[in-house]
């Protein structure tokens, strides 16, 4: 290989074609003189135009001084090299790193020289170890390209914003499980919004064994093993609920507000009670038909109850899943659109309280499409509030532009599978992590069950990898109507 071009931070690199160079690909620019070297990725290989490669080529050849003249003589042996160049790829690398005495900088200000330096590919290990990827509590997301194993650092999700996305079907929801389950035997707490019913089975093996998680998987299913009992509700996680999922304006919330108080005074608070004390509230006609509005869809959705034993399921999981690890598995398969809020703002309210009273260190939220539940309010507060709170969520989407931008440019770390589609591209393009010349070029040729991984957890080199397997029944199949011909 040899140095071509500089321009900014692409270096232009001629490879021949036996030197096997792919997209995705590590290089390093080591300059024996400078005692430096350069670390570029490959983000495209082109073919090398011919002309300008040969002026470079011939400039390169040995020049003896014995130039004979003949008809069948081929005096500087262009020949090999003609077809040489005709296969001759030109790769684009982004410079990601110079090397010095060891050390990584992110500095690409200097000028490897063009004749002294030498070019050769990086392996992965190597590079893993240069940027101390590996850590102390090391989760295998699965294989590079060169059959290298490459393991992340769970701390580098600790504290975190991740974003996996990809088209469909490409495998996010399997990474999700595999991140999750592995932070899970770290004894992290972790939540699920779980949209598909596709992670209640992560305790199982695949034939349907018990795994070391058993213990440790929480589902929790509204309206049947999951219910609020009023007498626990917080008025404050309440009124969230009414205001943000149901919509109740200001001016009946405050009415609502006293409602509650007069009768959590008298130790009355159930549901008969509060139906009862809104009819025979005194007020507007129209405040008091809003609350009886909001005052059904609570009772419809069939998520309160005044059985306190029967309401304990939350609180027990988390106090589990606090002391060895665990995740909660909130189940949202087959709830209602205005119930999925419901919930949502539910446990959101509640594990800000927890955090707060330190009931709860920390919580990795994992939320599968959450613009199907999240209020537009609580986007900003996941990168702000909610982050300094202790809950450092994974969004996982197959549509990114239902994540909000600023969400892409807070972001610490991307997982991003295959996208071919232009808007797709463009909209994940814009985090802040990566260039977009990087996201395109390398995320439109992903295979399935690759991914690119970007940010913190790969120390800023963006790294494919194909995700290793999990033993666990998996239950997020499409339902198809010609499985047994499939
Ligand atoms: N690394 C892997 N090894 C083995 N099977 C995998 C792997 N990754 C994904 N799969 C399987 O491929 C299928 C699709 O994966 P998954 O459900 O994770 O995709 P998805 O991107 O979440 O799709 P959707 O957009 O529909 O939610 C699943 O059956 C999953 O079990
Ligand atoms: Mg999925």
């Amino acid at each position: 290989m040899k140095l071509y071009r500089k321009e900014g931070n692409i270096l232009q690199i001629l490879s021949s074609p036996n030197e096997n160079i792919e997209k995705g690909d590590y290089l390093l620019v080591e300059d024996s003189d400078a005692n430096k070297a350069l670390i570029a990725q490959v983000i495209d290989v082109q073919f090398a135009s011919v002309p300008g490669v040969l002026e470079e080529l011939l400039r390169s050849l040995p020049d003896d001084g014995e130039l004979v003249q003949g008809e069948d003589f081929d005096p500087l042996e262009i020949a090999p090299h003609v077809t040489y160049i005709q296969d001759a790829s030109l790769l684009m690398c982004r410079i990601r790193a110079t090397v010095e005495n060891g050390n990584l900088s992110p500095s690409s200000s200097w000028l490897p020289s063009r004749s002294q330096s030498s070019i050769k590919k990086l392996p992965i290990p190597k590079l893993l170890e240069l940027a101390h990827v590996n850590g102390r509590l090391p989760i295998i997301l699965g294989e590079t390209k060169d059959s290298s194993p490459l393991a992340i650092d769970a701390t580098h999700l600790d504290g975190r914003l991740n974003i996996i996305t990809g088209k469909k079907e490409t495998g996010k929801s399997h990474l999700s499980k595999l991140l999750m389950t592995s932070l899970v035997g770290y004894k992290a707490t972790v939540v699920v919004f779980d949209l598909n019913g596709e992670y209640l089975s992560l305790g199982m093996t695949s034939d349907g064994k018990r795994n070391a998680n058993y213990d440790k998987i929480h589902v929790l299913t509204p309206s049947q093993n999951f219910q609020v009992a009023l007498k626990q509700l917080n008025l404050h996680v309440l009124l969230g609920i009414l205001i943000h999922a149901l919509h109740l304006p200001g001016t009946s919330a405050r009415e609502f507000r006293r409602i509650w108080q007069s009768l959590r005074e008298k130790n009355m608070l159930s549901l008969h009670e509060l139906g009862e004390a809104i009819r025979n509230w005194n007020c507007n006609q129209h405040v008091r038909d809003a609350l009886f509005a909001r005052y059904h869809s609570l009772l419809n959705s069939g998520f309160f109850t005044d059985n306190v034993a029967e309401a304990a399921a939350l609180e027990d999981s988390m106090l589990k899943a606090k002391e060895e690890g665990g995740a909660l598995i909130v189940n949202l398969r087959s709830t209602s659109a205005i119930d999925r809020q419901i919930v949502v703002e539910y446990v959101l309210g509640k594990l800000v309280e927890s955090l707060t009273s330190m009931k709860l260190k920390a919580v990795f939220l994992f939320a599968e499409e959450a613009h199907l539940y999240l209020r537009e309010t609580y986007w900003d507060d996941i990168v702000t509030r909610m982050r300094h709170f202790g809950i450092f969520t994974t969004f996982i989407t197959n549509q990114p532009d239902t994540i909000r931008e600023n969400i892409y440019r807070q972001a610490d770390n991307i997982f991003l599978f295959n996208f071919t589609n232009e808007h797709d591209l463009d909209v994940v393009s814009r985090a802040a992590r990566v260039d977009a010349e990087t996201v395109r070029s390398i995320a439109r040729d992903l295979p399935p069950q690759h991914c690119l991984a970007l940010g913190k957890v790969v120390k800023d080199f963006p790294m494919v990898v194909k995700t290793k397997t999990i033993d666990v029944k998996t239950m997020g199949e499409t339902r198809l109507f010609f499985k047994d011909l499939a």
